[in-house]
């Protein structure tokens, strides 16, 4: 077992930098999650670290030992890619053994490892079948077994799970959660959904551009506290709404004013927000924190309030979201099923101030310190 640590790693081709002064510190037995759009360097840094791409300058560490120099073969890690490009011609035992025999490891050791990951894994039972006669979710559990029996220090996966359906992408997901606890290895896993970096990872970088986002967190801190617009809007489902407005007021009595409704600055934002006072911010609100004003918890305070049109209802059984504008702004709200509205009806909502964000309209960054910022736990 092993911690893997990125030392300022940048990648280049040509002009183009596509990984940006990384520093990472993965601990040892740690699921980390690397998240992010297409094209903002996921995947190339994951390839830096398994040796298949040059690290243009920087630092990479396995295990305390600096392997910038080391041959992908003798860095101790095991990949699992999107595409599981199992060899066709060879039964599931075979494909799992594939490895271990280049490698010269004693039959009986072999039949060993390949019989305990697939049980783990739960295709013992299809040890024999060529990967034609597979599904593609079985398939990837090869693939994840191949990996396994190789008892690699460190597991890299890049996406996956994006080649399954909806369904079986969960349940996947889960079993990989369950190995991750069992086989208590280091797992760096790249993906692009942010629903997969929330439920698996111990803490998730947020990459966009190739630049780190925000010190790698625990999923419920970079949701409670994303420290700009881009991680704030990234992580969450559906994502945080943003409102362009106003400060105005004064000392105790901050107002944000988003021209068509106005909401009462908690005091606890008051000293980070004081500077603002006459500027432009962009404030986010998360859907779950807009209710039906007639079914708002009476924990929270009610008095912010707008009237607002229905746009779309999408009832989802358990809750009901829907779309809303007022005056030229659209967001959306997460609201109680009993909540019985129609496109084109006008409804009030109440916005649970103790949950505001507040950006910076020019940078983007959180104006509220993290340090200042105590929110009710409730949701
Ligand atoms: N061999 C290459 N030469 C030039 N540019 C490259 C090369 N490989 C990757 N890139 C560029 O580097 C950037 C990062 O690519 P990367 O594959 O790491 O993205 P990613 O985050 O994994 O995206 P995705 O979610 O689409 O897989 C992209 O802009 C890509 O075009
Ligand atoms: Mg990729």
């Amino acid at each position: 077992m092993a911690g893997v640590t990125l030392e300022h790693i940048t990648k280049r081709y040509g002009d183009l930098v596509t990984v940006k002064d990384l520093n990472l510190d993965v601990k040892d037995q740690e699921f980390l999650v690397l998240v992010g759009p297409s094209g903002c360097g996921k995947s190339t840094t994951l390839r830096m670290i398994a040796g298949l791409e040059d690290i243009s300058s920087g630092n990479l560490f396995i295990g305390g030992r600096r392997v910038n120099d080391v041959a992908p073969k003798d860095r101790d890690i095991a990949m699992v890619f999107q595409s599981y490009a199992l060899y066709p011609h060879m039964s599931v035992y075979d494909n799992m053994a594939f490895g271990l025999k280049l490698r010269h490891t004693p039959k009986e050791q072999i039949k060993k490892r390949v019989q305990e990951a697939a049980q783990m894994l739960e295709i013992g039972h299809l040890l024999d079948r060529k990967p034609k006669a597979l599904s593609g979710g079985q398939r990837q559990r090869v693939a994840l077994g191949r990996a396994i029996v190789r008892e690699p220090k460190v597991f890299l996966m890049d996406e996956p799970l994006s080649n399954l359906d909806a369904k079986l992408r969960v349940q996947t997901r889960t079993q990989i959660s369950k190995l991750h606890q069992r086989l208590q290895t280091t797992v760096i896993y790249v993906t692009h959904d942010q629903t997969e970096a929330m439920t698996m990872a111990d803490r998730i970088v947020v990459l966009k551009d190739g630049l780190l986002q925000q010190e790698p967190s625990a999923p419920q801190e970079l949701y409670d506290h994303p420290e700009n617009m881009f991680v704030a809007g990234f992580i969450g489902s559906p994502p945080m709404n943003f409102f362009d407005a106003t400060v105005t007021g004064s000392g105790e009595n901050l107002i944000l004013d988003a021209g068509s409704f106005q909401l009462a600055v908690p005091p606890m934002y008051n000293h980070d927000m004081a500077p603002y006072t006459g500027k432009e911010v962009v404030f986010g609100i998360r859907p779950e924190h807009i209710s039906d004003a007639r079914y708002t918890d009476a924990h929270i305070n009610a008095s912010n309030k707008a009237v607002v049109n229905v746009e779309v209802v999408e009832p989802m059984g358990s809750e009901v979201y829907i779309y809303l504008s007022s005056g030229a702004q659209s967001f959306q709200a997460r609201v109680d099923s009993r909540t019985r509205v129609r496109p084109s009806d006008q409804i009030e909502v109440v916005f649970d101030v103790d949950h505001l964000h507040v950006f910076d309209k020019q940078t983007q960054v959180s104006v509220l310190k993290r340090a200042n910022v105590e929110r009710p736990n409730r949701s």
